[in-house]
């Protein structure tokens, strides 16, 4: 097993400022015409924002106690690009808003779940909870990357954020871990964590579609319903490919890195490129 930090090293982690613009999101329906798949990535889109703010507060809050410089610098690095992923994914929130997904609802209503989930919460099990939904994010930006089939038909300027958001996941995936393992090591509190996230997740994700659907007055129709649960649960759906490396992060000696997938990243590099700023 590659115990070897490789994201860690702050070459690794590039920081895009990207511009999407997303004029060309006009279709209510516009992932491949299919409401529960469209108003799906809208709850993510709308997730994103509060979620990625909550990420960088958590592992900035020890910033002052690490005390490798590589890994002061992949924070400040995963800190600007979580920042750019909020700014491009509010900007896409606005746009799903007019189309009438409340996405910026969305962003509101995850804030406030965030809020009453810390209320409690040590900086420590703050961080816990960034690293195990840093770990879900990197596993799914592997599957998008892995399974472009399942995203065509995507309003174009959404899906090369999709990839861009994904590519950048993989970069930064090891940053919160290795944060919480040099402020606070407790592998068995953070698989706790992961218990209760990798149910909380899904289900918030899932509950909060059908919100969508409901407030946007969208019925579906049967083969709707089918191809998202094609999208889930077929052989090389998302759930079925997210099973083994969801298991892996409960080895006694998991890293983010064991599984090294830079190689995914560079076959991408160019797909986005046309939308940098800089
Ligand atoms: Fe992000
Ligand atoms: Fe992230």
């Amino acid at each position: 097993m590659n115990t070897q930090a490789i994201t860690q090293n702050p070459a690794n982690i590039e920081v895009r400022r990207m511009d999407f613009g997303f004029d060309g999101l006009q279709e209510q329906d516009w992932f491949r015409g299919n409401p529960i798949l469209s108003a799906f990535m809208a709850v993510l889109s709308g997730t994103f924002p509060p979620g990625e703010q909550m990420f960088i507060q958590s592992v900035r809050y020890f910033k002052d106690r690490i005390t490798d410089p590589d890994l002061q610098e992949s924070v400040r690095l995963f800190t600007q690009q979580e920042a750019h992923h909020t700014h491009q994914h509010k900007q896409a929130n606005l746009r799903l808003e007019a189309l009438g997904w409340r996405a910026l609802e969305i962003e509101k209503r995850v804030e406030q779940a965030i809020r009453l989930l810390n209320r409690k919460r040590s900086p420590e099990g703050q961080l816990a909870m960034t690293v195990c939904l840093e770990h879900l994010t990197a596993i799914v930006a592997e599957f998008v990357l892995t399974h472009p089939e399942h995203f065509e038909g995507m309003q174009p300027s959404v899906r090369n954020m999709l990839v861009w958001h994904a590519i950048e996941e993989i970069e930064h995936k090891s940053v919160a871990f290795d944060v919480y393992m040099q402020v606070c090591g407790d592998r068995k509190a953070l698989r706790r964590m992961m218990n209760r996230m990798a149910v909380m997740f899904p289900l918030l994700t899932t509950l909060r579609t059908f919100y969508l659907l409901i407030r946007a007055r969208r019925l579906p129709r049967w083969k709707h319903l089918r191809e998202a649960r094609q999208m889930l649960t077929a052989e090389n759906g998302m759930l079925t490919c997210l099973k083994q490396p969801l298991k892996d992060f409960y080895h006694e000696d998991f890293h983010p890195d064991d599984h090294d997938n830079r190689g995914l990243v560079e076959t991408w590099k160019a797909e986005i490129e046309q939308y940098r700023l800089g």
